[in-house]
């Protein structure tokens, strides 16, 4: 990881840095309707972290990569969103802030961690691999719009 990279829990004032860099990732906005998180729900994340894993990788006071998990029930956690600036990516930035969900899920006692990833992401899709995530069930995203 590069020398200056710190990880920790995310902060309220890390906020409106995490949403404008969730924003520009491609892979975390999945459509034109289903977009990044709201500012709100991440307020959220901060306030309950018994069930919200929340860690944000700052170079000096930047914000240039974060990861999000939520605590379904006691022993399953679903990794929500994991990423990292393009310009700040392949330096093991995203790896710490996996290692430090995990950490703090053994800490809890939770055993299973679940991610998804679209089909067509091989980068994203070689990350998981790379950390012995198996793939497990294929859904399709069936949609409809209502009138
Ligand atoms: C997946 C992601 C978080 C990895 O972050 P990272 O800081 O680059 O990860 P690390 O440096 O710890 O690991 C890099 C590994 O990820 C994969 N990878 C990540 N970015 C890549 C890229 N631009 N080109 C090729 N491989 C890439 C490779 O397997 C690479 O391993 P290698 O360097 O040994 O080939 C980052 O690529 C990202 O933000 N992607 C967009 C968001 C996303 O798809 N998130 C996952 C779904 S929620």
């Amino acid at each position: 990881m590069e020398p200056n990279i710190a990880i920790r829990r995310g902060k309220l004032t890390d906020i409106n840095n995490v949403y404008n860099l969730g924003l520009r990732i491609k892979e975390l906005n999945f459509s034109r309707k289903i977009r990044f998180h709201e500012k709100r729900e991440m307020k959220e994340w901060i306030k309950k972290p018994r069930d919200n894993l929340f860690f944000t990788a700052l170079d000096s006071r930047k914000v240039v990569g974060f990861v999000y998990a939520k605590i379904v029930d006691k022993d399953w956690c679903m990794l929500d969103n994991i990423a990292v600036a393009e310009d700040y990516r392949r330096t093991g930035i995203g790896t710490n802030l996996l290692n430090k969900v995990c950490q703090e899920l053994k800490k809890r006692k939770v055993t299973y961690i679940q991610a998804l990833v679209e089909e067509h992401h091989t980068k994203a899709r070689k990350f998981w691999e790379n950390h012995r995530f198996q793939k497990g069930k294929i859904f399709v995203w069936y949609e409809k719009r209502l009138k």
